[in-house]
C-alpha cells in the first residue's frame, strides 16, 4: 500500500464535504500536491492535464518494444486493482484491465452485483470496504452519482485507505473518460496550434451524458475555445455546467441545428440518447436523424476537423464514416487504455519511474 501522507478526508464530516462545490472539495482528494482519489473533472488542472497526457505519450512509445513492455510490466508487479462495475461496460472496463496487465497489476473484477453477497443484503459500502482489504485500489462504475466520492472518503477513514477512481457514476460524471477526449483532441490537433482556440461541439443527449458534462468541464482549461452544445431541447446541456463555463470565460451557444453548424467546426463530439434513464418513453419522440453524422454530411466538413464519440454508439454515427481519417472514436478507444494507464503510475507514485526509462530511452 502506498503512505497516504497527507489524508485529508481523516476525520471530515461527510455531510460537510458533500455540502462543498466540487472546486472546494477537490483538494480533500489529493495526495500532497498528486491526485489519489479520481472521482470528478474539477480535480484537474492544466498542469496535470498536461502531465498526465505527456506520461501516456511516453508510455505507449516505450510499450513499442518487448523491453519496454518487460520494462513496464514489472511497475507495479506488487499491487493488485480491483474492478468492482455495477453498471454495463465494454470500453471503460477493459481498458482499465489492460491497462492493469500493461503494468503488471493483478486485478479482481465483481461486473455483476448479483454475483456478490449485496445479495444477501449486504450494503454496497460494506462490499466495497471488503475489496479495499484484498486490493491496493478500487476502479467503480455505479448507478448512482457520488458513490463513488463517499467511498473514498468512507475508505479514508478507514485503517486501510486505498484509492478510488471514478469509472463512471450515474449521470453525473466519468473522469477517465475526460481525460482520455483531452488526450485525443491534444493528439489531434498537435500540428495545428493545439485545443486552444477550436470550435467542438456537442451533439445529442446532453442532459444525461456524463462524458459531456466532465470533458465541458475540462474545457475551461483551453482558452479560446468556444463550445456548442446541440440537442433536443428536453436533453439540452444542465445549468451548472453552463455557470462553470461563464466563471471560466469560456464562450459558448446552444442550438437544434447540427447541419448548417458542421462547416464551423474543429471538432464533433457525438453522443446517443440515453433512453436507459427514460421514466416514460420520452426519447422515443425524438428526431434522432437530426443529431447525426452521415457520409453526405461528412461533406460538410473541414478537412482538418475531427468526430469523436465516447461510445457505445447507435444511429448518430453511420458505419461508413468509420473509414474517414476525420472519424477518431476507435483512437478515442485505444487512448483510453494510454491515459489510464499513466493516470495509475501517477496515483501509485510510478510516474518518476517511467520519466527516467524514456528519457534514457530518447537520449
Ligand atoms: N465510453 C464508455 O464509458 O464506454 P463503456 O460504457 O463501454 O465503458
Amino acid at each position: 500500500m502506498i503512505q497516504y501522507r497527507e489524508n485529508r478526508l481523516r476525520g471530515v464530516d461527510w455531510n460537510d464535504l458533500e455540502s462543498l462545490p466540487p472546486a472546494e472539495r477537490a483538494p480533500y482528494f489529493m495526495n500532497g500536491k498528486s491526485v489519489y482519489h479520481v472521482l470528478f473533472a474539477q480535480q484537474f488542472d492544466r498542469e496535470f492535464l498536461d502531465r498526465i497526457c505527456e506520461l501516456a505519450t511516453r508510455t505507449r512509445r516505450i510499450a513499442k518494444t518487448r523491453g519496454g513492455m518487460m520494462f513496464l510490466k514489472e511497475l507495479l508487479a506488487e499491487k493488485r486493482a480491483m474492478l468492482y462495475f455495477a453498471q454495463p461496460s465494454s470500453r471503460t472496463f477493459l481498458s482499465f484491465l489492460a491497462s492493469c496487465e500493461i503494468l503488471g497489476l493483478r486485478s479482481g473484477e465483481v461486473r455483476d452485483s448479483n454475483t456478490s453477497s449485496e445479495m444477501k443484503g449486504e450494503s454496497p459500502e460494506d462490499t466495497v470496504r471488503t475489496f479495499s482489504s484484498y486490493f491496493d485500489m478500487i476502479i467503480m462504475r455505479h448507478p448512482q452519482g457520488g458513490f463513488a466520492e463517499r467511498i473514498a472518503w468512507l475508505l479514508s477513514n478507514s485503517e486501510r485507505p486505498i484509492p478510488v477512481i471514478n469509472a463512471g457514476s450515474g449521470a453525473d460524471q466519468h473522469p477517465t473518460q475526460a481525460l482520455l477526449d483531452v488526450y485525443t483532441l491534444q493528439r489531434s490537433f498537435e500540428g495545428q496550434g493545439g485545443i486552444e482556440g477550436k470550435r467542438i461541439a456537442f451533439v445529442g443527449d446532453l442532459a444525461r451524458g456524463r462524458t459531456v458534462r466532465s470533458l465541458a468541464t475540462l474545457m475551461t482549461h483551453y482558452p479560446g475555445v468556444h463550445l456548442s452544445f446541440i440537442a433536443p431541447p428536453a436533453l439540452q446541456i444542465d445549468e451548472g455546467i453552463l455557470r462553470t463555463l461563464d466563471s471560466a470565460g469560456i464562450a459558448y451557444e446552444l442550438g437544434e441545428n447540427l447541419v448548417g453548424k458542421l462547416p464551423d467546426l474543429d471538432a464533433v463530439y457525438m453522443t446517443r440518447i440515453q433512453d436507459e434513464w427514460d421514466t416514460e418513453g420520452e426519447s422515443e419522440a425524438i428526431d434522432v436523424s437530426a443529431y447525426a453524422i452521415t457520409v453526405e454530411r461528412l461533406a460538410l466538413m473541414k478537412d482538418s476537423a475531427v468526430i469523436m464519440h465516447p461510445l457505445p454508439r447507435r444511429s448518430e454515427i453511420s458505419p461508413e464514416v468509420d473509414s474517414d481519417p476525420r472519424a477518431k472514436y476507435w483512437r478515442q478507444v485505444r487512448n483510453g487504455m494510454w491515459i489510464r494507464a499513466a493516470l495509475i503510475m501517477n496515483i501509485l507514485d510510478r510516474a518518476g519511474e517511467v520519466d527516467r526509462y524514456y528519457d534514457d530511452l530518447v537520449s
